[in-house]
This record gives structure tokens, C-alpha cells and sequence, in this order.
């Protein structure tokens, strides 16, 4: 059956990264036969501009009926002062479909080892996914802001925080069996809770580890002992500072794709960056990140494996070549680096 995919391409980069992972879409179903069409709609900045809100109605809709959902990137300095902000799409987008858990994988591509900031020795082995509670805590707690005051409220309940720690679990158990959740319960009332029901879940996985880090420490370890992490499972806010973080242990933010899950409906998936608003138009933003997340849709929403793992040789292969984005200290354009990625598939 026919597939449906909504593509979002939003701003700044996002439609030129959209239209590599578009490509190299098309190439990989072509190889296997994979039926899909494209419905690309408005979303971000474009949605504002477009409907006058960066989640437009049909935009909505469409996502909700869709197989699967793929997001370039939204955001643009043109907004910073507005009313209404195209971050706002992409957080009412996450909660309108309950995309609670976001996977974020840390690899580090053979071929980019030497482009990391760490030494050689630190990076070896690194390999870990971040798992990151996505509708819920400080993100969706109110925003109050005074005059001269300000206060952001964090809330989770105990279920928000038992089905992210299950998911964390249930993907160790495929891994190295190792989960790490990250807190603050040294004063957080939230992350008390959320380490009490992490400890709770753990009971049900006698074979996986559980570990506790607190974050500013686990922020620490990310660079000294990067290859220790197997699975990470963190609050909404922890995670979005820790996911930047582990993305350039591979030298760039333009590789990590991330997936977003929720309990029934479609996944989407996206690049972990924003919209590179300074690099906007230029046409040498790395479509990595992008192309990763269409593997990743391959995989995870379609059970493609064997295409996903092909776009993630090809990408490898292309690096080897010393295919490079200028964010890698290379001199591909983001249609080179598509170009060699899909001959090399
Ligand atoms: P950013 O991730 O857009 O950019 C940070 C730096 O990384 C910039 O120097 C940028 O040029 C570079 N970079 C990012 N992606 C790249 C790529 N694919 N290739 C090459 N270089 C890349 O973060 P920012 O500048 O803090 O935010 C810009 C806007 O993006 C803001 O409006 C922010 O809210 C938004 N944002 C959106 C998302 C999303 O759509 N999911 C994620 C993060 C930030
Ligand atoms: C991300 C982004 C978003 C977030 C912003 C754009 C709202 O930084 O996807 O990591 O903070 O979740
Ligand atoms: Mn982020």
C-alpha cells in the first residue's frame, strides 16, 4: 500500500536539507519498490507566513493522517520579537500527536573520527542514544513573565515519566543493556520523582542496568568518558542541551537525526539542529542530519531495515571518499554531498 509522508520543510535550511532527504528517498524506494507519495506543507515561519500560524489547520490534519512525518527545521531570527514564534508549531505539533519519546543516536562515522574535538582515544566506541521525554516538563508547565519576574513551571506526573523510562529500558534491552537517567534530584522535586520511578521500572528489567547521573555530571561525562553511555533517559529540557552536546563529539551538529515517537499514531522525523539561520540560502548546509532521519523512517515507521541501513552505508562511504561539508571542514555544496551519497547507494 501506498505510503503517505508529510514532509515539513519549514526554515532557514529546512527546505534545502528537505529537498536532499527527499532525494535520496526516492532513490532508496526506487531500489526496493517502496510505494509513497509526498505531501509537503507549510510549518514553522513558512506556516505563519502562509495561514498566520506556524501550525496552519491542514498542515495539522494532514499529519495526523499520515504514515509518517518528516521535519527539515523551523525558526528564523525574523521572528525573535513576534507575537507568535514558529517554536511554537513545533512544540504544539509534538503534544497535538503525543510524540512523547524523541531517539536521538550518537555514532561516530569512521570516516569523520578525526574531525571530532575529542582525541581519538575518547571518541572510540562512542555509541549511545538519547532518549528524551519530548510533552512534557518546564517546556509545557506555564510561562509566566512579569515585568520585573519570571517563572517557568515543571511538571511531570508519574505516567509521563513511567512510559519515557520504559522506552529507554525496551531499547537497552537491544543494545548493551545499560540505562542511564539523567536528573537534578539533588534539588529538583520532578527529578526526585523521576528517579523513585525509574528505580520502580528497573525492577521489571532484572537484565538491564539502571544507573543514576546527575545532569550537570552527566554533562561532564559526555566529554571525558563519552563511550561509557549506552542508553541516556532524560527530561524534555536535559535532553535538548544534552542531545547538542553529544552531536558534535562527531565534529558537527549537521549529522544527528532524531525519531519521535508516540503510544499509537505517526512518528516523525527530524535533524536535532534548528535552522542555521546564518548558513540559510547558501546551499552548503550538511543534508546528513536530514538524510539520517529519512533511514530512520525507513526503519522505524515502514521496517525497511535493509534500505535504512543502505542510506547509512552510503553516507559512510561518502564520507570515506572525503565528501565534506563546509561544517566539516570540507567544500561539498549540500547538492554534492546528496549527489555522492546516492551514487554511493
Ligand atoms: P542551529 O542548530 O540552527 O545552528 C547552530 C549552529 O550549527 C549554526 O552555526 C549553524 O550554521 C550550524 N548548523 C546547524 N545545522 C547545520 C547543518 N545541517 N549544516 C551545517 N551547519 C549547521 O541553532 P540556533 O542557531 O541556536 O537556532 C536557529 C533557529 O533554529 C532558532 O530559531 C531555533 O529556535 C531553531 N531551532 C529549531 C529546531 C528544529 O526545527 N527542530 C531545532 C533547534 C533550533
Ligand atoms: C530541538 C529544538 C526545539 C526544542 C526548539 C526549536 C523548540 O531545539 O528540537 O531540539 O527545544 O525542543
Ligand atoms: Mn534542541
Amino acid at each position: 500500500m501506498t505510503k503517505k509522508i508529510v514532509a515539513l520543510a519549514g526554515d532557514g535550511i529546512g527546505p534545502e536539507i528537505m529537498t536532499a532527504g527527499l532525494q535520496v528517498l526516492q532513490a532508496a524506494a526506487e531500489s526496493i519498490g517502496f510505494s509513497y507519495e509526498v505531501e509537503e506543507l507549510p510549518f514553522g515561519g513558512a506556516g505563519i507566513d502562509a495561514a498566520g500560524h506556524p501550525l496552519p489547520a491542514s498542515t495539522l490534519r494532514a499529519a495526523q493522517a499520515a504514515d509518517a512525518i518528516l521535519l527539515a527545521a523551523i525558526g528564523s531570527p525574523q521572528y525573535d520579537n513576534a507575537a507568535v514564534r514558529p517554536e511554537q508549531g513545533l512544540l504544539a505539533l509534538r503534544k497535538e500527536l503525543e510524540l512523547y519519546a524523541n531517539i536521538r543516536p550518537v555514532k561516530i562515522f569512521d570516516a569523520l573520527k578525526h574531525l571530532s574535538p575529542l582525541k581519538a582515544e575518547r571518541i572510540a566506541g562512542v555509541d549511545f542514544v538519547v532518549v528524551r521525554e519530548l510533552t512534557g516538563g518546564i517546556y509545557f508547565g506555564d510561562h509566566i513573565l512579569e515585568e520585573r519576574a519570571a517563572r517557568d513551571i515543571n511538571d511531570y506526573s508519574y505516567d509521563e515519566v513511567e512510559r519515557i523510562v520504559r522506552k529507554a529500558f525496551e531499547i537497552a534491552r537491544g543494545r548493551k543493556k545499560r540505562v542511564t537517567s539523567i536528573d537534578k534530584q539533588n534539588v529538583l522535586a520532578t527529578s526526585k520523582l523521576w528517579r523513585k520511578v525509574a528505580d520502580e521500572v528497573a525492577k521489571d528489567y532484572p537484565d538491564v542496568t539502571l544507573e543514576h547521573q546527575l545532569v550537570d555530571s552527566a554533562a561532564m561525562l559526555m566529554i571525558t568518558h563519552p563511550a561509557k553511555f549506552d542508553v541516556l533517559v532524560t527530561e524534555n529540557l536535559f535532553g535538548d542541551i544534552l542531545s547538542d552536546e553529544s552531536s558534535v563529539l562527531s565534529g558537527t551538529l549537521g549529522v544527528m537525526p532524531s525519531a519521535s515517537h508516540s503510544e499509537s499514531g505517526p512518528s516523525m522525523y527530524e535533524p536535532i539542529h534548528g535552522s542555521a539561520p546564518d548558513i540559510a540560502g547558501l546551499g552548503i548546509a550538511n543534508p546528513v542530519s536530514m538524510i539520517l532521519s529519512v533511514a530512520m523512517m525507513l526503519r522505524d515507521s515502514f521496517g525497511e531495515t535493509a534500505a535504512a541501513d543502505r542510506i547509512e552505508q552510503a553516507v559512510e562511504a561518502a564520507f570515506a571518499q572525503g565528501i565534506l561539508t563546509k561544517d566539516l571542514g570540507g567544500q561539498a555544496t549540500t547538492a554534492q554531498m546528496t549527489e555522492a551519497i546516492i551514487s554511493s547507494l
